[in-house]
């Protein structure tokens, strides 16, 4: 008898749906981006565990709905089971365009199939139709599974960001 893993693993391959976001996904949207803000704050000890507007319907439904901004969902049997969401811009000092990856995310039980693979590659071919000169993303140094995702499509480390914490007297 095959085991619970391998028929999922099945189902997923069979089933998995990349989609442009739209409106109608919107809260399923939110509820895993606010368990990548929980994520992000179990990594991170100056990330509040509690909602921020990067979380807010607001925000996301913004990025759904914005010419430079994507948001696209992977769905399984009718389940949203990850998204990514990112934007165009061309930040002050850049030479052109950049695509920057803010979130991509896959419901615990649905990774290790490909889905943030085929997250990343419809996000790609997105910012290359928009004339983009190069992909960004930023990764805790800590999240080995988010940095071989990246390494996978070519991408490399061009910046490390440094902290002090500041002891309180
Ligand atoms: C990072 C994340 C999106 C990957 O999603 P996924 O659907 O499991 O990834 P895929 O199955 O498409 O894996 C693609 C590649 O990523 C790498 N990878 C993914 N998970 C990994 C893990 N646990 N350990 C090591 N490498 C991993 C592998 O190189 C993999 O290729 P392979 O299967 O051929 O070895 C998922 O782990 C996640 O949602 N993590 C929490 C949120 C997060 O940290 N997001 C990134 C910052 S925004």
């Amino acid at each position: 008898m095959p085991s619970k893993k391998a028929k999922l693993s099945k189902t997923v391959l069979a089933n998995v749906k990349i989609r442009h976001a739209s409106e109608e996904y919107l809260q399923q949207i939110v509820k895993l981006s606010e368990k990548l803000g929980k994520d992000e704050s179990a990594m991170d000890s100056m990330i509040t565990p509690l909602p921020s507007e990067f979380q807010s319907p607001k925000w996301i439904l913004k990025n759904i709905k914005g010419e430079n901004t994507i948001v696209f969902v992977a769905e399984v049997e009718g389940k949203i089971v990850g998204y990514s969401l990112g934007w165009v811009s061309q930040p002050w000092g850049y030479k052109g365009k950049r695509g920057y990856i803010c979130d991509c995310f896959v419901e615990e039980s649905y990774r290790r199939y490909g889905i943030g693979k085929a997250l990343i590659e419809n996000t790609l071919n997105w910012f290359t139709e928009k004339g983009v000169e190069c992909v960004e993303a930023d990764v805790y140094s800590a999240n080995v599974p988010s940095l071989r995702l990246f390494k996978k499509f070519g991408f490399k480390e061009v910046f490390k960001r440094l902290r002090l914490t500041v002891k309180k007297p």
